[in-house]
């Protein structure tokens, strides 16, 4: 008999369906229970609330698990390419290598962008923030395709939005960082490949000849892959929402970045790094910050602790670390004080009570600064690079969503305003 739930409700039984994933994980369907009953569940935040239904990422946040398509990130980050990971994420199963490079040849076809982009960017205030900028670029992609906005795209047309979005994505960030120093921008080198050609687009002048570090290349592909999906996270449910409205890929994923912006989710990168060098600049004192974070009347928190889903430890942050480790010591630069610091307030917030009580272990944010640094990534650029690295996720997921024909996303809530009253003319007004 398939498993349910009872709930007893003013003295009448409901019965709540059950619902298993094939990880064996559970849930309540209560789509009905509004019109069997008139109740709807109250959950701020979605702590406990499964949005959808998902073929993509696995995460078992009590064990530290996360798997794409159920391969572990241990084995990703260890042995794959990005692209090959995108390729994962979005279709479902590893290349064979001619699928790879049929799907690695059709991006380096969209590499380019059309060349009217180049004047959006004289319009944004020189302050402006390069994640604004992407979410606006992004978003203006569908003015140059606006076949893109139809809701009834074929599956030749929704392929080839994907490609073009995962081609050009790197093209506008890296322009986005050289716009906004002043630099030439430069021209996408399809003889390179992904990671390598926007280390190219970030760092080279046509004035010298670029030498590509290949422990760079090989670091920035390892972050990419760890940033590539985490199921049903701030902006992924935020893409998915808005895709639900049968909004447009790039409009989705526009609203994703955004979101992904925010200093509780990928905004934490660039905040990590700012706290560590203000606790340099301060003497470097790790106890102090640790007490500001444990203060209920300081609203400052430790950046790069503490997750949602996680209560154990992120593996994604344990990866890094140790990739931490490799590549300053590759670049010569494992004196950093950043890094001396990190590990110190890390050590110090890993046997503090607090931290121990509330199950507060470091994020994937909280190492990956200290890399993008050492490998010349500018702090305002890192959340791009969360971004650039979670773009295969958001695809796969609006693709999954837009496949499996959702409904649209529409919460509800429980009024607490003011019960109706009649309108007032403002000279009768206290
Ligand atoms: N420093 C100090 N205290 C913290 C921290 C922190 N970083 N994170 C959580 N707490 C405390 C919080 O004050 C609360 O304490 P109490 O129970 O006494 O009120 C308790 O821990 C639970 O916190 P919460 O805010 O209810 O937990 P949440 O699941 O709503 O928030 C979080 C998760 C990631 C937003 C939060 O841990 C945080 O703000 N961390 C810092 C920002 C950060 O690093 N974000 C990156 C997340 S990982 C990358 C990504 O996928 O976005």
């Amino acid at each position: 008999m398939a498993e349910s739930a009872e709930l007893i409700l003013d003295g009448k039984s409901i019965t709540l369906p059950v619902i298993e994933g094939t990880e064996h994980e559970k849930a309540f369907d209560i789509g009905k229970l509004r019109d069997q009953t008139g109740y709807v569940t109250l959950d701020s935040g979605y702590k406990n609330t499964g949005a959808t239904k998902s073929a993509i990422t696995f995460l078992d946040g009590e064990e530290g698990i996360l798997r794409y398509r159920g391969y572990p990130i241990e084995q990703l980050a260890e042995k794959s390419s990005f692209l090959e990971v995108a390729y994962l994420l979005i279709y479902g199963a590893l290349p064979t290598e001619a699928e790879l490079a049929h799907f690695s040849g059709q991006i380096t076809k969209h590499t380019l962008v059309h060349e009217d982009m180049r004047k959006i960017f004289d319009g944004f205030p020189s302050a402006t923030h390069p994640m604004a900028i992407l979410s606006s670029l992004i978003c203006a992609l569908t003015g140059f395709y606006p076949q893109s906005v139809s809701p009834d795209l074929s599956p030749e047309e929704m392929e080839l939005n994907i490609i073009r979005l995962l081609a050009k994505m790197p093209t506008i960030a890296a322009w986005t960082y050289k716009n906004n120093m002043g630099h030439p921008l430069n021209y996408p080198r399809n003889d390179m490949d992904y990671c390598a050609n926007f280390l190219y687009m970030m760092f080279s002048f046509p004035t010298e000849k670029y030498e590509m570090n290949p422990v760079v290349v090989s670091a920035l592909n390892k972050l990419l892959i760890l940033h590539a999906d985490h199921e049903q996270n701030c902006s992924t449910s935020t893409v998915r929402l808005v895709g639900s409205a049968n909004a447009s890929l790039y409009g989705s994923v526009s609203a994703g970045i955004n979101a992904l912006w925010g200093p509780l989710h990928g905004g934490a990168n660039q905040e990590v790094i700012e706290m560590l060098e203000a606790i340099e600049a301060d003497g470097g004192d790790t106890s102090k910050f640790i007490n500001k974070a444990k203060d209920k009347n300081d609203p400052f928190r430790l950046m790069g602790f503490g997750h949602r889903v996680y209560k154990n430890f992120d593996p994604r942050a344990k990866i890094i670390k140790v990739a931490a480790d490799e590549v300053l010591q590759a670049l010569g630069m494992q004196d950093s004080p950043l890094l001396k610091i990190a590990q110190e307030l890390e050590q110090a917030a890993l046997t503090d009570q607090y931290f121990i009580d509330r199950k507060l272990y470091p994020n994937v944010d909280f190492y990956s600064g200290i890399i993008y640094k050492a490998l010349g990534i500018p702090t305002e650029m890192f959340t791009v690079m969360f971004a650039l690295g979670r773009l295969p996720g958001w695809i796969a997921q609006w693709k999954e969503m837009r496949e499996n024909k959702e409904p649209i996303g529409r919460p509800r809530q429980i009024y607490t305003g003011e019960l109706e009253r009649d309108y007032v003319g403002i000279d009768a007004r206290a």
